[in-house]
């Protein structure tokens, strides 16, 4: 398997741009199916979860194509309702293909995600919000056949405000007949981008972003060209990467706006963060400061895919920090990773008690899942010493080649592919 190798220690600096986010484009491209035709999108990042989501659209009969940043859908020939369990399996974003193929289609046949590292990633939501909207569904094992022979608007209240549940029922709502309000809607900027794609395609939505979205259903939907947002986790991901190497970056590419609660803690911190425009300088020449509690919670609050990362800093900054995490119950299987590299972090519940160390030390780790991964890459950058990550698969599904990404700020990172052994 694939290896990241890191000498750590060396103050991160230079410019990078941002690439596209993954967690618009995933939406995105699953919503091209409500619309006979070619779609193109831009700025998509070139990751694993987007080659699966190629392959879906592909298995239910679309033709594509991915050159350079840019996503081709023809979905002129698809023919299918049925996601492939192999490749449910391989994403569970796949399930965002439940609101556009029940749009198309009248029905669609896919599998329980499942629960991965960070969580049960329950779908209850999903499937009561498109009940809600005339669906049947059947589950039989882990099979679930949902049908619907016309849509109709609900007015659907969220017990939590789910992304992907947001996402799911908006785009089933598009097409139905009538008004749909999603109250309790979750607020991510990943959400309006989903909005303003598919009103680009002609469907009549407003207040994503907001916690009601209404919906008023439209018959037919028409191919565009549209451009993802810059990825939010990534540029913060690499913002915490910067501050505890004590360097100083420019990232280009990145919408400020999207990641307030994050530059809020890292000035608490005593990062300094310069915004002009779509361009942010950050620095942190002395050792960081302890934050004395963050919590995640859903947009616009400190976001849940940033906790692994904040927790390094936080591990290396001066004093106790708290670090609360509200979104997943399993979200801290980067603590032991991290604490054998040095770092003094005593879990409670879902809180996690992090004492500053004045450095940690490199070693060989595991990541367990996207966000844990980049942790672990962002404790190497600082670690004294060498670290070598293993099972860097999680990484590669969010972060467009992240050595890639580092070496042009300075660090001393490379991707080791063993040889295969004859
Ligand atoms: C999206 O996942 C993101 N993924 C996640 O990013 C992100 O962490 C998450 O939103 C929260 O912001 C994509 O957009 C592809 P949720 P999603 O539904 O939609 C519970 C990354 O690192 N829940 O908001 O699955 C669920 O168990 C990934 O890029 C239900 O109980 O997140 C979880 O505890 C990781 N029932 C909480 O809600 C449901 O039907 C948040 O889940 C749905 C969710």
């Amino acid at each position: 398997m694939e290896k990241l190798v890191i000498e750590g220690g060396r103050p991160l600096s230079g410019a990078i741009k941002i690439h596209g986010a993954k967690n618009a484009a995933l939406p995105i491209m699953a919503a091209c199916m409500m619309a006979e035709g070619t779609a193109m999108i831009r700025n998509v990042p070139d990751l694993s979860d987007i080659e699966v989501m190629l392959d879906i659209l592909k298995a239910l009969g679309c033709r594509t194509d991915y050159h350079q940043d840019t996503v081709t859908i023809n979905t002129s020939t698809a023919h299918s309702h049925h996601i492939p369990e192999s490749l449910m399996s391989q994403m569970r974003s796949s399930i965002f293909l439940m609101g556009p193929l029940l749009a198309r289609f009248g029905k669609v046949q896919v599998y329980q995600p499942g629960g991965c590292a960070i969580g049960e990633r329950k779908i209850d939501l999903h499937l009561s919000g498109l009940t809600a909207l005339g669906a049947q569904i059947e589950e039989a094992g882990n099979t679930i056949v949902c049908t619907a022979k016309e849509l109709r608007g609900a007015e659907i209240v969220l017990d939590f405000p789910s992304v992907g549940a947001t996402e799911n029922i908006m785009m089933a709502a598009t097409m139905a007949k009538g008004l749909t309000t999603i109250s309790n809607a979750a607020r991510e900027p990943e959400i309006q981008d989903l909005q303003n794609f598919l009103n680009a395609m002609g469907a009549n939505i407003i207040g994503a972003g907001t916690d009601t979205i209404t919906i008023e259903g439209v018959t037919e939907l028409t191919p565009c060209t549209y451009r993802i947002i810059p990825d939010r986790i990534v540029a913060g991901t690499m913002m915490i990467a910067a501050a505890v190497t004590r360097g100083n970056i420019t990232l280009e590419n990145v919408c400020p706006a999207h990641l307030t609660s994050a530059i809020h803690v890292l000035k608490r911190a005593g990062v300094q963060i310069a915004i002009n425009g779509d361009i942010m300088n950050v620095s942190c020449l002395t050792r960081p400061r302890a934050v004395e509690r963050i919590v995640t919670s859903p947009h616009p609050s400190f976001p849940t895919d940033l906790q692994s990362q904040i927790m390094v800093l936080l591990s290396l900054a001066d004093g106790l920090s708290i670090l609360k995490e509200t979104v997943f119950e399993g979200r801290f299987k980067h603590v032991d990773e991290l604490s054998r590299m040095g770092a003094d972090i005593r879990l409670d519940l879902n809180s996690a008690f992090v004492k500053g160390v004045p450095r940690l030390y490199g070693a060989t780790v595991e990541a367990t899942d996207l966000r844990a991964g980049a942790a672990l890459v962002i404790a190497g950058l600082a670690a004294q010493g060498t670290t070598v990550i293993e099972q860097i698969h999680h990484i590669d599904r969010g972060y467009d080649r992240i050595e890639q990404m580092l070496s042009r700020l300075g660090a001393s990172i490379h991707r080791v592919t063993p040889v295969p052994s004859e």
